[in-house]
């Protein structure tokens, strides 16, 4: 996937993306809010905030700040805080891959259905990491590889289709976690048979260069 092309391809998606996708999104994004346990004032990143769905469920005590590459996604989240009166959210255009905040800037970083999306997923831990403070939660939901091997051999069929709509299905958490060090503390599914997982970890900083010895 490209940047470029991931914003025309979610340009479109934002004229049908709450009517197709909504119910399922929100039922996901809903238990791992509530499992945040946010407290007033906490500094949220919503990364690929999209549509902003994740809006209607955060507390009212915090301050959320959603980014995304789709103008047109973002279009539909500013309604929705026109619209409902979110006073606690506030959005802007930026590619993830070079979160525009310096480091630690926000207590917890929330990422919904984005890690399939970008170009670079490793990156894009690395970004979370970087701007979420130390000991605060980064929380990630999204498709990954199955652990079937009947099941992910399908999805590595299936990647070449569903890049043609915006996100690819061969993502393993196993090689993200490898190659990031990224600390989870559980990951949960929310029916036994759900293609969704949602992942939990406590953020370690920064992951520091190797030197070579
Ligand atoms: C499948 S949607 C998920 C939206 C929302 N998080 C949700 O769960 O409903 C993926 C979103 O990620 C955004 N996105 C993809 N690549 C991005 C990037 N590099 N930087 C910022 N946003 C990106 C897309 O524009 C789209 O809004």
């Amino acid at each position: 996937m490209q940047e470029a092309s991931t914003r025309s391809i979610y340009n479109v998606w934002a004229h049908f993306y709450d009517h197709t996708m909504g119910r399922g999104v929100q039922r996901r994004q809903q238990l791992a809010i509530d499992r945040m346990n946010i407290r007033p004032g906490e500094r949220i990143l919503d990364v690929g905030i999209g549509t902003g769905l994740s809006l209607d469920l955060y507390p009212q005590h915090c301050k959320v700040t959603g980014i995304d590459i789709s103008e047109g996604m973002l279009a539909k989240a500013a309604k929705r805080i026109e619209q409902y009166g979110y006073k606690f959210a506030n959005l802007s255009v930026a590619d993830a891959l070079n979160l525009p905040f310096s480091d630690a800037s926000f207590d917890h970083v929330f990422v919904t259905h984005v890690i399939t999306v970008v170009s670079d997923p490793v990156r894009l831990i690395d970004e979370m990491r970087r701007v979420c403070k130390v000991g605060g939660k980064i929380v990630i939901v999204n498709h990954f590889l199955s652990g079937n091997r009947f099941a992910a051999a399908l999805e590595k069929l299936l990647r070449p289709i569903c890049e043609k709509i915006g996100w690819r299905s061969d993502l393993s958490l196993e090689y993200l976690i490898e190659k990031t060090g990224l600390p989870v503390d559980y990951r949960y599914k929310l029916d036994s048979v759900d293609v969704w997982e949602t992942v939990f970890a406590t953020n370690d900083g920064p992951k520091q260069p190797c030197i070579a010895a």
